[in-house]
């Protein structure tokens, strides 16, 4: 891990804060004295906390009576002995009282809108459940799901879930490079995909990547189930290939749910880590669940009359958490947009609220800042009179960026819930309670009742004292943490808990890789990650992925990558690249650059092609031959060098280095 920022950063300068309307806090789920009231219970016990949440929230066909297994630790297991099955909490519960609620609405790219009642979604899910059960998938049977987002997307998580299949998402931008890698890694025998879709309209041929990357491995695959949604010609691969709509057309719209222990794999979700290649985070079933579901009530103060908007595409986290399963199995009605922010013009976000009448926006700091950027006159041409509180996740928050949507999105006068968390946390982890706390701009504020956490130094020694900059740490396990690394439980151990020692208690510290700070009022700033995944416009990416990507290059003899702060994409990549044979210059150098950035993209996705690519005839290293990327990151950021150099191999190379801009 690198330095975390130790520094009183300029965030940490702000004074100003924001405490919620009455209005807000006389309506609230939470206020202050039922949030410490939560606390308190938490503090005092534990197990008996989150026990009481999850036989009261979540429907169970078997009761549990352990809630917590820690005699394997730091592979912890929740409700163990408990049954029950994520579709029928989403669905099944809600059918006798709000069947004929909308479950789903969704506009596509090219506008147009369709709903589903919670009647009709259940009716959904199971016909392809049952498709899904025909074709011979059962119980533990990994599904890659390869879809746009659009409600089929949520319909076949569902049927996954329905029949205790495991399904692992792949989000629509992956190559047909990253998906091979993904199908491989879970040796899955199915796949659900589209014949297309449309993005800010342009045409995306999601079949045609599947073919690409079913053509070059991926040979567990036996069926592919396509939906007919962008209207794309395809090529059908007979005995393989399926219409979804051929499936599913004979199939019973009732499918008895599969009921899977508590502990029983939900899902797959791939993400980056410091070193190899994307990690398949498991998640369970019960314990999963209970995160997404009690975070909804808390954090969004979700009520039965709200349209429940989350930007994020169902490929990431937290659009299975906060499209898919928390507010669907709090029977919530959710907004979901297949497109992006910008198409067909600047107002679009903004048109969808009005229109749909969204009272709860949760969005990107990524999409805030480009929308910023666009001006004041976009969301003033639209009736956000409906939006009652407003959420930013993925990454840091600059506080010009928080002003900005606080005091033109949200009036001057909604809540803002900055939620820190991860792909690995499974739910939002620290985060403001809307009508319980005063926010302040770029601060995540306090983790929520029965998460602990910490700020440690180098040796994995908590700070004491409330004022504290450091590693971030979980000390104690929670419901919805990650399971496992799929297929990799040693790396699992290593890369979470493997960094401090074992503590007095025989618990572990699980190491978020985020570097943070906590102020004297006890609020949680996040700086940033300190090991080497960058955070590209809210997406998660490794260095190494991209150093692999760009050696796959037959030109490419060395790589090595860096980010660097972005005004919009928060980091943008930045890779310094040495080629084999020589170097070219002017024309030729620059149809290189560009034949590598291509090359990047087809690798691992367009999220990952490098802003900047500069050629050069050597790396920084130590005598020992290691990168020394500090000084790469100062270079990319064009800063002078300060740090001392003494130790580099080659220090005539910084000078060259610095002139490839
Ligand atoms: C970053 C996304 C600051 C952080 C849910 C974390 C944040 C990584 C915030 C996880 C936030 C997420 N403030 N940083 N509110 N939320 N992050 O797995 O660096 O895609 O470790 O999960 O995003 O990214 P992931």
């Amino acid at each position: 891990m690198s330095q975390p920022d130790n520094g009183i950063s300029s965030v940490l300068a702000e004074t100003r804060s924001f405490p919620p309307s009455p209005d807000f806090v006389a309506r609230a789920r939470l206020d202050a004295d039922k949030l410490a009231g939560l606390h308190a219970a938490a503090a005092t016990d534990y197990i008996g906390f989150w026990g009481d949440l999850a036989k009261k929230e979540l429907a169970w066909q078997t009761p549990f009576r352990t809630v917590l297994d820690d005699s394997d630790a730091p592979n912890y297991r929740w409700f163990t002995d408990g049954k029950t099955n994520a579709s029928v909490n989403c669905l099944d519960r809600h059918l006798g009282s709000r069947g004929d609620k909308i479950a789903i609405r969704f506009e596509a790219d090219k506008g147009g809108a369709r709903t589903f009642t919670y009647k009709q979604l259940h009716a959904a899910v199971c016909k392809l459940a049952n498709g899904l059960k025909s074709l011979g998938v059962v119980k533990s049977d990994r599904v890659i799901v390869y879809l746009p987002h659009t409600p089929e997307a949520v319909i076949a998580l569902l049927a996954c879930a329905r029949i205790g299949a495991i399904h692992s998402v792949v989000f629509g931008g992956f190559s047909a490079s990253s998906l091979k890698d993904r199908i491989e890694d879970t040796a899955a025998k199915w796949i659900i995909t589209a014949d297309g879709n449309s993005r800010g309209g342009n045409v995306i041929d999601l079949k045609k990547t599947v073919d690409e990357s079913l053509a070059s491995g991926g040979k567990t695959v036996e069926k592919v189930v396509v939906l007919k949604h962008g209207d794309n010609a395809v090529q059908m691969s007979a005995g393989r290939d399926i219409w979804w709509h051929e499936l599913v057309a004979t199939q019973a719209d009732r499918c008895e749910p599969e009921w899977v222990e508590a502990e029983h794999p939900l899902f797959l979700l791939y993400t980056s880590g410091s070193t190899g290649k994307p990690k398949g985070i498991q998640h369970s079933t019960g314990g999963y669940l209970l995160g997404a579901h009690l975070t909804c009530q808390w954090i969004f103060d979700l009520k039965e009359d709200d349209v429940f908007w989350c930007t994020a595409d169902v490929g990431w986290i937290t659009g299975h958490s906060y499209v898919t399963y928390g507010p669907l199995s709090n029977g919530a009605t959710v907004m979901m947009f297949e497109g992006v922010p910008t198409y067909p013009d600047a107002g679009r976000f903004w048109k969808i609220c009005q229109d749909h009448g969204v009272t709860i926006f949760y969005t990107a700091p990524t999409a805030i800042r480009a929308l910023m950027k666009l001006g004041d006159d976009w969301p003033k041409k639209y009736d956000l009179s409906k939006l009652r509180m407003l959420g930013s996740v993925g990454e840091p928050i600059n506080p010009e960026a928080w002003m900005w949507y606080h005091r033109v999105i949200g009036n001057e006068k909604l809540p803002i819930v900055d939620t820190w968390w991860q792909t690995e946390t499974g739910a939002a982890m620290i985060s403001p309670i809307p009508g319980a706390m005063p926010t302040k701009p770029g601060s995540c504020t306090k983790p929520l009742p029965g998460i602990f956490c910490e700020i440690v130094n180098e040796a994995g020694v908590p700070e004491k004292g409330k004022e504290a900059g450091g590693y971030l740490v979980i000390t104690k396990p929670w419901p919805h943490m990650l399971r496992t690394i799929w297929g990799d439980n040693e790396r699992y151990k290593k890369a979470y808990f493997g960094q401090f020692p074992q503590q007095a208690d025989g618990g572990y510290f699980y190491v978020a890789g985020d570097g943070a700070h906590r102020d004297k009022d006890g609020y949680y700033w996040i700086m940033g990650r300190v090991d080497d995944v960058l955070n590209v416009s809210g997406h998660r990416l490794g260095t190494m992925e991209v150093e692999s990507a760009l050696v796959s290059h037959p030109r490419v003899a060395e790589a090595a990558v860096v980010g660097r702060p972005h005004d919009v994409k928060g980091e943008a990549i930045c890779a310094f690249v040495i080629l084999k044979g020589t170097r070219p210059e002017g024309a030729e150098a620059e149809k290189l650059i560009k034949e590598l950035r291509d090359h990047v993209a087809k690798e691992i996705g367009a999220i990952a092609k490098p802003d900047d690519i500069r050629l050069a005839d050597g790396l920084p290293k130590t005598r020992s031959g290691k990168i020394m990327r500090r000084l790469l990151r100062s270079i990319a950021k064009g800063e002078a060098i300060t740090q001392d150099t003494s130790t580099l191999e080659n220090p005539a190379i910084l000078e060259q280095l610095a002139q490839t801009n």
